[in-house]
């Protein structure tokens, strides 16, 4: 059976993925091809078109559609709780109560007018909703591989109107524990915070988490947020996750904190200058989000997790690292599946395999992320013959080696190989790296791709040889979606991936899911004696990475990097 799950719903992180026969054959996100990071306010289009044409499809051999969106009854809590809630906005709530599905409306509208575009014809594919939190659900709990009875977690902003989830995955079929509903939005009291310290929510989440440990979370107590008793929790919503009249405003833009906030915590941070006392609220938001969050998971999923220690974990706030780290320390976690397209991409992965497992189909577990595009060293040289900067290419006879040369001499390398990866994370397809032993090389990467934001550390891919001495720990780490405090020992070599607090958001790299990368950091060790590469996306600041050869030469031209390596054909910069 071919399935195309489909994300988008929420108006950002469109994506688009493909399930043939309970395989995961191939999914991308929609920002990629249109070069506008997120794509907010469109349907997944190019990325769908790019699903079917990887696998040879034509639209009509599709025979279902799955939309992580889904109507919400007038029967459960949600909208009755959301309605209660914005008492202070009769309008949203009333809107609530009688015409609760609208948006759900609007976007199957819209994805209709999409399938069509594409090519799929709309009265004869089967099209099948799926509630959003279930959707982030099976996308943790299918992907696992987990066999065992496994808890699940999902929090994230807000779906249709569920903001949390608590379950569990056993024999392939997921149950619902507890779900909280908006306003009571742990992801959402995270994001106001972001845009109350300056940043853009949907990628300021992690500047934030990034600042914390620069603050003393003792210093400033922000638990007035949330009135929290183990297992409830309610936003307050003069302060936080506010709407409509209560909005702090600011040339005319709205935010999700209230003016009230402001007289509490002082005016909103402006420009990056300023960290005083801004970096401790940074720190006081992120230790509030782990323990709420901690205490929810002992109360919900404690007994579950006793039993059998397996937990998977999607929605945005899957992605805060430190987080992972306090769960994966919890005596009772023996390990900890977080999906590496955590955010909303993920949703058209979850929703796919959800209707793939409900339809009978086994669904096989996640064992990598490259499921984008890729390209030929032709294709790579013809896009050089192409370019309007007229570059300098050769091709080298062992790109992992000559790459290796140029890390270990001190310099950035733009590294452009296989398959495009999906979700946030550059995992070595679409990476810039360096040499994590080479004094000042996140400062100079920093210079040559030009004003990459200061809170952003930068991280290590590492050979799963070494992995274990580093990092103190045997649990797997394939997609950056945990933190380890990382050996003394290694501190000092590696010093340009070890984050403020002593960690480090690591990949393990296997030979199997990745043999080039592989190739490439045994290349580096040869010459360093460390296993180990910085690794950070290919792509400048405010963009998405890149996707095609034309993308990276373009990125390339814009940056001061000197070293492109695109498969075979290595690009250099005149001097
Ligand atoms: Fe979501």
């Amino acid at each position: 059976m071919k399935i195309l799950g489909l994300s988008g719903a929420v108006g950002h992180d469109a994506s688009a993925a493909l399930y043939i026969d309970g395989q995961l054959v191939a999914a991308a996100e929609e920002e990629r091809f249109l070069r506008d990071k997120h794509a907010k306010g469109r349907f997944p289009l190019e990325s769908s078109r790019f699903c079917l044409e990887f696998a040879g499809l034509q639209p009509a051999d599709i025979d279902v559609v799955a939309f992580p969106y889904s109507p919400i009854s007038l029967l459960s809590p949600a909208r009755w709780h959301y309605a209660r809630r914005y008492w202070y906005a009769p309008d949203r709530a009333l809107d609530a109560l009688f015409n609760g599905n609208r948006r759900y409306k609007k976007n199957v509208r819209g994805v209709m007018s999409m399938l069509e575009q594409l090519g799929v014809n709309t009265r004869q594919v089967h099209f099948m909703p799926v509630e959003h939190h279930l959707a982030h659900a099976s996308s943790a709990y299918h992907l696992s591989g987990f066999r065992e009875k496994t808890a699940i977690l999902g929090i994230d902003g807000k779906g249709e109107y569920a903001t949390t989830f608590f379950g569990y995955g056993e024999n392939g079929q997921i149950h619902k524990i507890r779900e909280f509903y908006d306003p009571d939005s742990l992801g959402g009291m995270y994001g106001a915070l972001t845009q109350y310290l300056g940043f853009e929510m949907l990628d300021g989440e992690f500047k934030v988490m990034g600042m914390a440990p620069y603050g003393d979370p003792e210093k400033h107590d922000l638990s007035r947020l949330i009135k929290y008793d183990r297992k409830d929790f309610h936003v307050d919503t003069r302060l936080v996750n506010v709407i409509g009249l209560r909005r702090y405003k600011e040339n005319g833009r709205g935010y999700y904190f209230s003016n009230k906030l402001v007289d509490w915590l002082g005016p909103k941070r402006r420009g990056d200058a300023i960290d005083d006392p801004y970096v401790d609220y940074a720190a006081s938001i992120q230790k509030l989000l782990e323990d709420v969050s901690l205490g929810l998971i002992e109360h919900y999923l404690g007994d579950i997790l006793k039993e059998t220690g397996k937990l998977c974990f999607a929605g945005g706030v899957a992605l805060n690292v430190k987080l992972n780290q306090r769960i994966i320390a919890l005596p009772y976690v023996q390990e900890l599946f977080v999906q590496p397209a955590a955010s909303d991409a993920g949703t058209a992965i979850g929703a796919a395999s959800y209707v793939a497992n409900e339809l009978g189909e086994s669904v096989e577990r996640m064992e990598h992320v490259y499921l984008g595009p890729s390209y030929t060293s032709d294709q790579c040289i013809a896009a050089c013959r192409e370019c309007e900067h007229n570059p300098d290419w050769e091709v080298v006879e062992d790109a992992p080696a000559r790459a290796a040369e140029l890390l270990a001499g001190g310099d950035p390398v733009a590294w452009f190989q296989g398959r495009m990866e999906f979700g946030p994370r550059a995992l070595g397809n679409r990476s810039i790296l360096g040499d994590p032993s080479t004094a000042a090389i996140a400062d100079r990467i920093n210079e040559q791709i030009k004003y990459r934001e200061r809170w952003r550390p930068f991280c290590p891919s590492m050979l799963d040889t070494v992995a274990e001495d580093i990092l103190q720990t045997d649990h797997p780490s394939p997609y950056m979606t945990f933190t380890f405090d990382v050996a003394e020992s290694w501190k000092s070599r590696i010093p340009e991936v070890v984050h403020e607090d002593g960690t480090a958001r690591a990949q393990i790299v296997t030979r199997d899911t990745n043999p080039r990368y592989y190739k490439l950091i045994e290349e580096v060790e040869k010459r360093t004696g460390n296993a180990v590469v910085l690794n950070t996306s290919l792509n400048r600041r405010g963009e998405p990475m890149v996707c095609s050869p034309a993308d990276a030469l373009n990125m390339f031209f814009g940056s001061d990097l000197e070293y492109l390596m695109m498969e075979d054909v290595l690009v250099t910069k005149r001097a």
